[in-house]
């Protein structure tokens, strides 16, 4: 039997269109979940979309539709935005969808009827213009409304409220005892510092300001409140509480041979490490593995929004540079955990640098070689014959176990790197062993025959493990390589570029004129 591993990521707000930043969490899913099923892993992947709340009600509202059809026209839109970035999901969830509905609803009355969820009384600053609740800190400097500044006073309303403390010490010792569950390190001390010892509020989960949410069975002027509706997905979607659970049954254990992993970005740790465990463990389920908190893509003026007006949209680059383009910048240039730049010039800059010279380059140089001196067939591998070959074979060992340890502990951008380093080294090898001096002396025949294979090697290598991240570059290598698709046990093969036909192919990347695109990108951020 083969091990699950079960990924999501987070499930986004239909409240506007996506940018690179929401596609960055969906790449690097998409990539770890990729990884996992080359490595022989059972994997299911989710994604979807959180469609209910306030905000979502007034915006379908101001575009003069009803709040179905506007989540509606958003979710094809997403969809097909994941699809341009060919995110191999296994399911998409929405929160409307039925079974996601109804889910919901058996939770909270499971909640109710244990006694951890109770109706109670919720006082708060409220904004009869907004018919909204503010807590005392969320009010703007002047004590007013932090939506529209107009005067807020104290009212009560009736409310559901879920007994977080209960459950305090049990999470706190589950963070002891697991102590890889939230990562990176510093985001849980965060969390246990600021939330968990000074002691956990009871939490108030449901409205009635509003009605675009899963209604409160038993009392349905009440709605769920929207984190508890959207942290459910993560087992609705599997069949929690359904006839068919089939996959609920099959991903959701946390043990040896299964993995949970939630990837999500920096500002909704909280209700992952917090609230979602606490929920989980008044249902009696196991814990997820791993929570893993990645940070967030900024630009030159901080992070990327709507307001700001500097938005970048994946399909521009997508439809200008390719896919590969993209998936590289969000798989290779911002470290997993912390914040990256995205800026048009070091976009630009490394797709020149890394795609079109050291990868590229090196795949026109070789194929050209190898059909000049060898009538374009990959000599058999003959171990190595100087120091020479012998150092780039320690090396790539090195690269190949760099990048499965990096990988197997989701560092997606370490992982990139380890490859990228190999193929910069591999070029570096050219330089070193001259082929074009060997082929003029008829007696180093065997030695230019061993430089060839090393570089298709290289090459052939690099694109196996690539496959996660790049989506239509490796096949095209293998193509141009003359090699059928590889398995992953032919990484550490090396008789398996024997005797392959090479054929010159178009380049990779072609070189991009940087003034240009630049300006190109600049003028394609949509304005305020
Ligand atoms: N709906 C909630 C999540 C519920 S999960 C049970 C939500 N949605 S979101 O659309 O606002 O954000 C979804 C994800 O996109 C988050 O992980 C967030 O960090 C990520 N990103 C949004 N903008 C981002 C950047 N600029 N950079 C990187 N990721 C960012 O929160």
């Amino acid at each position: 039997m083969s091990k699950t591993f079960y990924i999501t990521t987070p499930i986004y707000y239909t409240s506007g269109n996506l940018h690179i930043g929401h596609a960055y969490t969906t790449v690097i899913c998409d990539a770890i979940a990729r990884y996992k099923k080359m490595r022989g892993y059972d994997v299911f992947y989710l994604t979807g979309t959180d469609e209910h709340g306030q905000k979502v009600q007034q915006k379908a509202l101001q575009a003069n539709k009803t709040p179905k059809q506007f989540v509606d026209e958003l979710v094809n839109g997403i969809k097909e935005l994941w699809s341009n970035l060919k995110i191999d999901y296994n399911h998409f969830i929405r929160t409307t969808d039925d079974y996601h509905v109804e889910t919901v609803q058996k939770v909270f009355s499971k909640l109710i009827e244990q006694g951890d969820i109770y109706k109670g009384v919720y006082e708060g600053w409220y904004c009869t213009p907004c018919e909204a609740f503010f807590t005392e800190s969320q009010l703007d400097e002047n004590h007013n409304c932090p939506d529209c500044g107009r005067p807020v006073h104290k009212a009560q309303e009736d409310a559901y409220f879920f007994k977080m403390s209960k459950y305090a010490d049990k999470l706190i010792k589950y963070y002891e005892e697991h102590p890889e569950f939230v990562e990176p390190e510093s985001r849980k001390n965060e969390m246990i510092n600021s939330f968990l010892k000074p002691g956990l509020e009871d939490l108030c989960v449901s409205r009635t300001s509003f009605d675009w949410g899963v209604k409160v069975k038993e009392d349905p002027k009440h709605v769920v409140y929207v984190w508890i509706d959207a942290l459910t997905n993560y087992i609705s979607a599997l069949g929690y509480t359904q006839e068919n659970d089939d996959l609920f049954k099959k991903f959701w254990h946390n043990d040896e041979n299964h993995e949970i992993l939630h990837i999500v970005g920096k500002e909704i740790v909280r209700f992952h490490v917090i609230y979602w465990p606490i929920i989980l463990l008044a249902l009696d389920l196991p814990l997820p593995t791993k929570i893993f908190a990645h940070g967030w893509i900024i630009m030159k003026d901080g992070k990327m929004g709507k307001s700001k007006g500097n938005v970048v949209e994946p399909n521009v680059l997508i439809n200008r540079y390719g896919l590969d383009a993209l998936r590289y910048y969000l798989t290779n240039a911002i470290p997993l955990g912390n914040d990256g730049l995205f800026t048009p010039e070091l976009f630009i800059e490394k797709v020149n640098t890394d795609l079109a010279n050291n990868l590229g380059n090196l795949l026109s140089r070789t194929v050209s070689m190898v059909i000049k001196y060898f009538d374009g067939v990959v000599p058999t591998y003959n171990g190595t014959l100087n120091e020479i070959d012998e150092n780039l074979e320690k090396d790539a060992k090195k690269f190949i176990n760099r990048y499965e340890e990096h990988f197997d502990k989701y560092e997606v951008d370490e992982a990139s790197s380890a490859v990228f380093d190999y193929l910069s080294r591999a070029n570096k090898y050219i330089d070193e062993s001259q082929p074009w001096v060997l082929a003029k002396d008829e007696s180093k025949r065997e030695e230019l025959a061993s430089v060839m294979t090393h570089l298709v090697l290289a090459l052939y290598q690099s694109a196996i493990m690539l496959q996660p991240f790049l989506v239509e570059t490796p096949s095209k290598i293998f193509e141009q390589l003359g090699a059928s698709t590889p398995n992953y046990e032919d990484l550490r093969n090396l008789n398996a570029v024997d005797g392959l036909n090479v054929v010159k192919g178009t380049p990779l990347f072609p070189r991009l004129e940087i003034e240009k695109e630049i300006e190109y990108i600049q003028s394609n951020m949509p304005s305020k």
